[in-house]
């Protein structure tokens, strides 16, 4: 990132993720598996010679004006919270920004659970490292960017879509452990691309579910007694049904089984044991599906779809939720013959196109003067 401050008009790139498994674990200390993406979240920006910041996307024709004279505060359900939230958290990290102009654009959808709110809160903070000149370092970046979400945008998400964004490593995903924050680089392995297919219905995690299900988790650790759920292996939930009622068991049920599938899964790639890693893909959307019902009827039938498609490793759906995209595993010599299979039986069964893309993991955010 720029030591030096920018003065012109420049282009921050950050880049979107998915999550190859370790889902809704984050935020109850677990494992996670994200990788960054070649969609991204992209800021022109223009400095000003004032106070002012002014916020334009190419949907929104009304320009969406900032005044950094006084305290930023957020504004009901609105995109610009993710700027605003980040313009106060770098303030009260030291760095003094000036006015500036952003012009807002993505290759990422919004709303598919691919982390495009991650991706424009890095974007805005490494914009605002350009225009102070100076770094804030990867994992302050990142907290930063998850308080503007807890704060601006009102969802108490864990850390691993700002830090996935923030640490991107190109080639490959992030075993990131959530309690110790330490971060292992994983290589997806030989002859697999990553195949993600959108299922055309919406999430919005600002819903309450998410809150919903974070609040489960603590209480389900409180009940029984630890820390975080991550504290616990999956026999120690055998027979547990008489301290918890069967909600909090199916939740807690899910986020055990899950942190403990991401080190097999980690070793399965390494292996190059390809039916281990479908079983495990398996296992873990059965269980968002069944025991954290955070899936839907769309994700769920794309993963059926994609179970007897040629050359298709493993699936299940990724990020938040209730609604988005499916992640896939593809043989690297089929992979697109495997989405064009899959995307039109999912358009002749639902009448849904929902957009589709391989990828490779890309690299972190990148700042270009124009
Ligand atoms: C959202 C949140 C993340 C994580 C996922 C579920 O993307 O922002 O922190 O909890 O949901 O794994």
């Amino acid at each position: 990132m720029p030591a030096e401050r920018i003065t012109v008009p420049f282009t921050v790139a950050a880049p979107g993720r998915v999550n190859l498994i370790g889902e809704h674990v984050d935020y109850n200390d677990g494992f996670v598996l994200p990788m960054a993406i070649e969609r991204h979240v992209r800021l022109h920006v223009r400095p000003r010679a004032d106070r002012r910041v002014l916020l334009r996307t190419g949907r929104d024709p009304e320009t969406v004006p900032l005044d950094l004279a006084a305290p930023l505060v957020p504004r009901r359900r609105h995109w610009s919270n993710y700027v605003a939230g980040v313009i106060e958290g770098c303030r009260r990290a030291g760095h003094d920004p000036p006015g500036f102009e952003a012009f807002v654009e993505a290759t990422l959808p919004s709303g598919g659970g691919l982390s495009s709110s991650a991706a424009l809160e890095v974007a805005t903070a490494t914009a605002i490292e350009a225009l102070c000149g100076g770094e804030l370092g990867a994992e302050r970046k990142a907290l930063l960017c998850q308080a503007a979400e807890h704060e601006f945008a009102g969802v108490p998400c864990g850390i691993m879509d700002q830090f996935a964004v923030c640490f991107a490593t190109p080639g490959h995903a992030l075993c990131l452990d959530c309690r110790t924050r330490s971060i292992v680089p994983v290589p997806l392995g030989a002859g697999l691309r990553v195949l993600v297919i959108n299922c055309g219905v919406k999430h919005s995690l600002a819903d309450g579910a998410y809150a919903t299900r974070r609040a489960e988790c603590a209480e389900a650790a409180g009940r029984l007694g630890v820390a975080s759920l991550r504290d616990l292996v999956p026999a120690d939930l055998e027979g547990a049904d008489g301290l918890l009622p069967p909600n909090l068991l199916a939740r807690a049920r899910h986020v055990v089984g899950e942190i403990a599938r991401v080190p097999a899964f980690v070793a399965a790639l390494a292996a190059g044991d390809r039916g281990a890693v479908g079983a495990l893909l398996a296992a873990s959307h059965r269980s968002l599906a069944l025991d954290y019902a955070v899936s839907c009827p769309e994700l769920d039938l794309l993963v059926d779809l994609a179970e007897g498609v040629p050359g298709s490793v493993g699936r299940r759906m990724t990020g938040g939720g209730f609604g988005g995209c499916v992640v896939a595993l593809v043989e690297e010599a089929r992979a697109e013959e495997a989405a064009r299979t899959l995307v039109a039986a999912y358009r002749s069964a639902r009448g849904i196109d929902g957009g589709w893309f391989l990828t490779a993991a890309a690299g972190p955010p990148a700042v270009t003067v124009d």
